[in-house]
């Protein structure tokens, strides 16, 4: 902001900004002190909607940089050519908490990418984690209401959180993962981030590939133990977010190696697990990792409010070369996120510093509405049009694929391997065993403070079945917590 004179919001100099204009020195305010009304006004309207979920998040800007050319798989074009360049926005997140709530708390943490392409812009919304609690969109407003304050209560309720995990037995994974020492990760910093949804990617000769997105952290895993962690939170509710911020304040620039696993469209059907099951992840040694590029944070938004908080990351905004899957989840997200953004940023959304294209130009016919800025000028508003406005390319940006079956609300397809146990009992066999014991003790910890025996046996039986010893360890420890 320049130098000179306080201003009214319409310009006008401010003679006075510490004293309201009164009738005498001791008498009530007039209310002709526009500059009095103006400022109540304006301040009782600084607030939009929180996101009802990731409400607490940081974000920076970076540059992410082709490493390997997959050009033979997809033909997006800013993953074209080793050395290419492309700008970033990425927003950090927590899950459940609030927009004032602390950083440092066992929940996933949101991994929104926004790349600045020359295409449009092309969001990946994802989590540090690949895998998530259920696989169809219509159960997700019902488990985030258990994550979320209990309506008589107005607190998370251990009651509402178990009894929704309990019934829903394809969450035993990734509760397995969050309860694990990943869990509460030391910083943003600290944590690989995941596409986790499998997504299509196109190459020029119009062959279909499906994708996994892999983002490890250059700066390895540090995670903070549930100790480490209640103790930061109230030290310092703003730890990741102050953490990043200063990293990128002192040119410690933070960075992630960004790999895909590719899988042939060809193997979809026959693979052992439902490939498009967001609950599952597909081994690397089925789908190894393969390299793809480097993402770096090297620059801070000057204005929180403006770049991170009215920040809109979209599933559904692909560019050429890269398209959706028919993951039940990915697909009901296409919705949420647009609409989410028009009623809680506005129908201008996209037209924003940080949410328009950087690398290109939006042209479009749609126009108007709340805080339309007039960038169309004097063009047509109407296509098909004589005078040379913008044209369809005829080109889709994702190849169409083939559908079989009739309507119905009916279970995703299981494939040979798939129950909704087999891959949290992997994991947790995976572990060491103090690797089990911090896991046993922040689930038992939990599931001790529900208040309904039925409840607290359902949730321990999904254990169970994942593992003998998983449950029968888990059991014991719930019991003894409970006396
Ligand atoms: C059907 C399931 C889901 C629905 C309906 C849903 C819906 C939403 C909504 C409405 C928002 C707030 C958007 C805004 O106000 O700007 C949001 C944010 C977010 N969601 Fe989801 N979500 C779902 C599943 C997931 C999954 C599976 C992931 C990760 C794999 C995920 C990652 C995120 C992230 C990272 C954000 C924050 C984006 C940002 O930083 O602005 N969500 N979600």
């Amino acid at each position: 902001m320049t130098q000179g004179w306080l201003t009214t919001e319409a310009g006008a100099p401010v003679a006075d900004n510490q004293n309201s204009e009164t009738a005498g020195a001791g008498g009530p305010v007039l209310v002709q002190d526009q500059l009095l009304l103006e400022k109540l006004a304006h301040f009782n309207r600084e607030r939009i909607p929180e996101r009802v979920v990731h409400a607490r998040g940081a974000g920076a800007y970076g540059t992410f940089t082709v490493t390997a050319d997959l050009s033979r798989y997809t033909r997006a074009r800013f993953l074209a050519g080793i050395g290419k360049e492309t700008e970033v926005f990425l927003r950090f997140s927590t899950v459940a908490g609030n927009l004032g709530s602390a950083d440092a708390v066992r929940d996933p943490r949101g991994f929104a990418v926004k790349f600045y392409t020359e295409d449009g812009n092309y969001d990946l919304v994802g989590n540090n984690t690949p895998v998530f609690f259920i696989r169809d969109a219509v159960k997700f407003p019902d488990f985030i209401h258990t994550q979320k304050r209990d309506p008589y209560t107005g607190s998370q309720e251990a009651d509402n959180v178990w009894d929704f995990w309990g019934l829903s037995p394809e969450a035993t994974h990734q509760v397995t993962w969050l309860f694990g020492d990943r869990g509460i990760p030391a910083s943003y910093r600290h944590l690989d981030g995941f596409g986790s949804h499998t997504f299509q990617w196109n190459n020029e000769a119009g062959e279909v590939f499906w994708v996994k997105y892999h983002f490890k952290t250059d700066q390895g895993i540090r995670n903070l133990t549930q100790d480490e962690a209640n103790r930061l939170a109230g030290e310092d509710p703003d730890s990741h977010q102050r953490d990043l911020r200063e990293a990128i304040e002192r040119g410690d620039f933070p960075s992630w190696t960004v790999g895909v696993q590719i899988m042939p469209a060809a193997d979809a059907a026959t693979y052992r697990f439902n490939p498009f099951d967001l609950t599952k992840v597909w081994p690397h040694a089925d789908y190894p990792v393969i390299e793809l590029g480097r993402l770096e944070l090297n620059r801070n938004p000057r204005n929180v409010f403006a770049e991170v908080e009215q920040s809109i990351f979209s599933p559904a905004h692909f560019v050429p070369g890269i398209g959706p899957s028919p993951d039940k989840m990915l697909q009901g997200r296409l919705f949420g996120y647009g609409d989410a953004h028009r009623y809680r940023v506005g129908i201008n959304a996209d037209h924003l510093p940080v949410n328009r294209p950087h690398a290109t130009e939006a042209r479009t016919y749609s126009r108007d509405g709340l805080l339309y800025d007039g960038r169309h000028e004097g063009a047509k508003n109407y296509e098909p049009n004589s005078f040379g406005g913008p044209v369809q390319t005829g080109r889709p940006l994702w190849q169409p694929v083939p559908v079989t079956g009739v309507t119905g609300q009916t279970e995703a397809p299981v494939h040979a391997e798939d129950n909704d146990f087999v891959q949290a009992g992997d994991l947790y066999r995976l572990m060491t065993e103090e690797e089990k014991e911090r896991l046993i003790a922040n689930l038992s910890g939990f599931i001790a403070k529900v208040s309904r025996e039925d409840i607290a046996e359902r949730a321990i039986n999904n254990f169970r079945q994942a593992d003998e010893d998983y449950g029968k360890r888990l059991e014991a420890a719930v019991q003894a917590l409970r006396g």
